[in-house]
């Protein structure tokens, strides 16, 4: 694994800096203009992209949906091929969708293809007024307090941090988000038969909230392998799922749109306490990094609600993504958007757009109107519940919430400059 001093440097200066079309930094901490300069459909909304991945892509056709002016015109990514691909990928996904509107949507000259670490920043500079985070969760915080400071609505992936206090630096921007919208990733919140049902349980038909299950059991994901000429931190995070300074591990890349169902149902109010068992079995190679592969956890709430919270990526092994609810009357499953009571089974029969779209729907509606959306509170809440997850899991403690919050332990190297650093082994609970 070990390179040269020389590639080393360069491969450095190529991860670190963003490719220098305006100054850096210049707008960092200025609130600017965007809210309010838009009500009118004759002013262009112009978005920058950060993070040309999979979830990128369908963000930026998401947003360019939503609106009929709008268009993506700046593009980050930590890497030049994955820049040039996401350039390539993006203007054949809008010809697409949009046919002939497409060159109304996208406009994406050199100048405002970004590259490195830090290349949120320059798109930043650009005159967007709209910024989609899609990179990798450790990268969030940093981007969505720039995003904020430089006055940009902002539409960001879930999680939105892989520790606790880079979540509190997101509950604090978003805090000081006036007169700015911020829209989670947190999709299952904008699907209108998961919100229908979610209804249904509130109004009472299943009588009084007992206990939930939240399953997320499903197979492994991608590795896109590993190559000498990249250093040991450029392979973690190209492979970012597998180690826990990038992606927060399972419950917080994946199972948090459970957590952040259980969440929803116990209306915003964190759980007290939590506890549970977890491992790694099937993914034990190196390449796989410091992961677990399946996590069960215990969540208690003060009046006595418990969520059973499971969590599995190995192939081969009974699959299922559901929220199941009980309650003293009858229970529910959230997916399905099923609901059985005393009143006999209600099954919600509604329409079904895209939640990714309604997401960026509600955005770009509330921009132009001057309404105000910002999800950060319930965003932050649940990916706190993934890192307790994770914490309970990798220690085998049981955790309050006091104590969560109180965890000041910060995930991933010193400084990215690190380019040989080595992540922490895979945890052994008790030890
Ligand atoms: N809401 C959902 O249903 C959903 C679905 C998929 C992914 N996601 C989330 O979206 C995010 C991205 O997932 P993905 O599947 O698109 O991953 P991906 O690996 O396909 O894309 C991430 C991109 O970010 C780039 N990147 C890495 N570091 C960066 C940095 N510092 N600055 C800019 N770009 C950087 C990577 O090179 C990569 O191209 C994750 O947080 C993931 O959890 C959400």
């Amino acid at each position: 694994m070990s390179q040269s001093k020389s590639s080393r440097t360069g491969r450095r200066q190529f991860l670190k800096g963003a490719t220098a079309v305006a100054g850096s930094a210049a707008l960092l901490g200025q609130p600017a203009l965007a809210a309010g300069f838009h009500h009118s459909v004759d002013d262009k909304l112009r978005v920058g992209l950060i993070g040309c991945g999979g979830r990128g892509t369908g963000a930026a056709l998401d947003a360019a949906g939503a609106d009929s002016n709008v268009a993506l015109v700046a593009i980050a990514d930590a890497f030049p091929d994955r820049v040039s691909v996401g350039a390539r990928q993006l203007t054949r996904a809008f010809q697409e969708k949009f046919g002939d509107a497409a060159g109304e949507k996208i406009d994406l000259p050199e100048e405002r293809q970004f590259v490195g670490l830090d290349s949120y920043k320059s798109v930043l500079e650009c005159d967007v007024d709209v910024v989609l985070l899609t990179q990798p969760p450790y990268f969030r915080p940093e981007s969505i307090k720039a995003a904020v400071a430089a006055g940009k609505h902002v539409f960001c992936e879930k999680p939105v941090a892989v520790d606790v206090p880079g979540v509190l630096k997101v509950l604090e921007a978003c805090q000081n988000a006036d007169g700015l919208n911020i829209v989670s990733g947190l999709c299952w919140r904008y699907d209108l038969g998961v919100r229908a049902t979610m209804d249904k349980i509130r109004e009472g038909a299943i009588g009084e909230l007992v206990t939930i299950q939240e399953n997320y059991l499903t197979g492994e994901l991608w590795h896109r392998g590993n190559k000498p000429e990249w250093s040991p931190l450029e392979n973690q995070i190209r492979n970012w799922l597998y180690y826990t300074w990038l992606s927060g591990d399972i419950p917080a890349e994946q199972h948090i749109h459970s957590l952040d169902k259980a969440l929803w149902l116990m209306d915003d109010v964190p759980p007290t306490r939590c506890y549970g068992t977890g491992g790694r079995q099937k993914r034990t190679e190196e390449k796989y990094g410091n992961v677990y592969d399946h996590f069960a956890s215990c969540f208690e709430w003060d009046n006595g609600v418990k969520c059973f919270s499971y969590c599995r990526q190995q192939n081969g092994c009974f699959n299922e993504t559901e929220d199941h609810v009980w309650g003293t009357q009858g229970s529910a499953k959230i997916l399905a958007n099923r609901v059985s009571g005393p009143n006999g089974v209600w099954q919600y029969e509604g329409p079904k757009p895209s939640m990714y779209q309604v997401e960026h729907d509600h955005l770009f509606r509330a921009i132009r109107s001057g309404e105000k959306i910002n999800n950060g509170d319930y965003m932050c809440k649940s990916t706190l519940m993934a890192i307790m997850a994770r914490e309970v899991c990798y220690t085998g403690k049981s955790i309050s919430w006091t104590e969560l919050l109180a965890d000041k332990t910060v995930l991933g190297p010193a400084s990215l400059d690190e380019v040989d650093y080595v992540p922490p082994p895979v945890a052994i609970p008790g030890s």
